[in-house]
């Protein structure tokens, strides 16, 4: 017979017809006339309810069926008598695939996520980390939709490069030399290493990016990005995906409206495509999180300079708002906190904060005619702070290749980025969205390395 998956079955109202379904036991329980066995798939955060008639199998091999063991089951769908489902098996026969002995150790209810994260091959099949996994298919997929429907084409950038996109030298080397016979003389022979010069993991497909944008118009990237950065945050990877739009003839006004309209289409669609689960997790999770995440579709995002905010942290801090990190003067970068309290206290909306000082931002952003302003534009979102980071860029070969050296870069291994500015420039904007990010907002989970499968942080990387 062919396999039903539990989340069509549990539709079904075929009913008093025989059915196979396989899947792996959530609990089993009995009483004196029949045992209940909770039975998920994958396919649905819903169980299946298996009621098998104790007389009908052999007692040990029953028995023997605990928490986290995969069978299959052949049986009839009937409608439920019990609470809580609408349907259930009557089974007939059920196979064991294989069983789980008692030290299985996703068994008891209610474990830590930090616990769950030194078993992050099993955690995948507890209740929590199947919605958080089926939310980010289902997030990747609202991405792609997004960009098709609005003719993006998806373009491929290297994750090996020899270029820092960012400019902050957080890069991880990528090397075949025989690390322990280089470096006696202070001097690395990258002549002879693989690709003949220095090379890294990508920090951005950016600057790639902007070539595909600067010929086909309308580009996005979806990747796996590399940071370096000893930044051990609920909200930092070493190894993360981003997805980064790059637009030619785009303004600072248009960027935002992109972003806005983006990431709305994004929360829409988790809504409408994955409500059991959020359902789940509003229940078990985060209280709040279907409403947080209806009223972000709903509002208008503030839009701010920052200036502006500056000057709003400033007067928080005099009517003795406490922060960790002190609000200085203008110039200073914005830590998480402080972009938290103006989008969950001051505002209570999503704020794009825009026009930063040039220190604090990377040398590719348009400056403003001030001189001390970049038209970058940066998402910031409740629980989450910075969940994107745009801006227009430069479109001056002169002024960016006097950033460049401003910067102490080497304008030579930006020539290829360069001519993108020497041949026909264009006005462009893009920016990028932290993947991880965005499933933490819409899961309500809290630490970034619950919504990766296999997260990369410092001093760690299992799996
Ligand atoms: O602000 P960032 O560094 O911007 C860029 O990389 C630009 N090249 C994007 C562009 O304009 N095309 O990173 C963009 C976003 C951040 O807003 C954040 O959401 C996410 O990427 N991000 C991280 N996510 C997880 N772990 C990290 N270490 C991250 N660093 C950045
Ligand atoms: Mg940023």
């Amino acid at each position: 017979m062919k396999r039903t998956k539990i989340v069509d079955a549990l539709k079904s109202v075929d009913f008093n017809h025989d059915i196979l379904v396989k899947g792996w036991v959530r609990s089993h329980r009995n009483s004196k006339a029949v045992d209940f066995i909770a039975l998920n798939d994958g396919s649905t955060i819903n169980n299946i309810q298996i009621v098998v008639d104790p007389t009908s199998m052999d007692a040990e091999a029953l028995k023997s069926i605990t928490t986290g063991a995969c069978i299959g089951v052949t049986g009839t769908l009937v409608q439920s008598q019990g609470a809580g489902q609408s349907v259930e098996i009557q089974s007939k026969a059920i196979e064991i695939y294989g069983l789980c002995p008692s030290d299985y150790p996703m068994q008891k209810k209610g474990q830590s996520f930090e616990y769950m994260r030194k078993y992050a091959h099993l955690r995948l099949r507890t209740n929590t980390f199947g919605a958080v996994f089926r939310i980010r298919h289902n997030m990747a997929i609202a991405i792609h939709q997004y960009f098709h429907e609005h003719g993006y084409y998806y373009f491929h950038t290297p994750l090996i490069t020899a270029s820092d996109a960012e400019g902050a030298g957080e890069m991880f080397q990528v090397t075949t030399l025989d690390l322990s016979r280089t470096g006696k003389t202070g001097e690395v022979p990258y002549e002879k290493d693989f690709f003949g010069k220095k090379t890294s993991l990508t920090v951005s497909g950016q600057l790639e990016g902007e070539l595909g944008a600067t010929a086909l118009g309308g580009i996005y990237t979806f990747g796996p990005t590399f940071r370096a950065e000893n930044s051990n945050t609920p909200r930092h990877l070493a190894e993360f995906w981003m997805i980064e739009p790059e637009v030619a003839f785009l303004d600072k006004d248009e960027l935002m409206d992109l972003e806005e309209d983006f990431i709305k289409f994004c929360v829409r669609w988790a809504l409408e495509h994955c409500k059991d689960d959020l359902e789940f997790l509003n229940k078990m999770i985060d209280k709040n999180l279907l409403e947080t995440l209806q009223s972000v579709i709903k509002e208008d995002f503030v839009r701010l300079t920052y200036t502006e905010g500056i000057e709003i942290l400033q007067a928080a801090v005099k009517n003795g708002k406490k922060f960790e990190f002190p609000v200085t003067e203008w110039g200073m970068d914005l830590s998480s906190e402080h972009e938290r309290y103006l989008v969950e206290e001051h505002f209570k909306r999503p704020v794009i904060m825009t026009d930063y000082p040039s220190e604090i931002k990377a040398f590719y952003m348009k400056r403003n005619a001030d001189g001390k302003t970049m038209q970058g534009t940066d998402v910031l979102f409740p629980r989450i702070g910075e969940i994107i980071g745009g801006s227009v860029r430069e479109e001056s070969y002169e002024k960016l290749v006097a950033e460049i050296k401003a910067r102490g870069m080497a304008p030579e291994s930006y020539s290829w980025y360069l001519d993108t500015r020497k041949y026909g420039s264009c006005p462009h904007a893009g920016f990028g969205l932290g993947f991880e990010r965005l499933i933490l907002f819409v899961t309500g989970m809290q630490n970034i390395r619950d919504v990766i499968p296999f997260p990369r942080t410092p001093k760690s990387a299992e799996f």
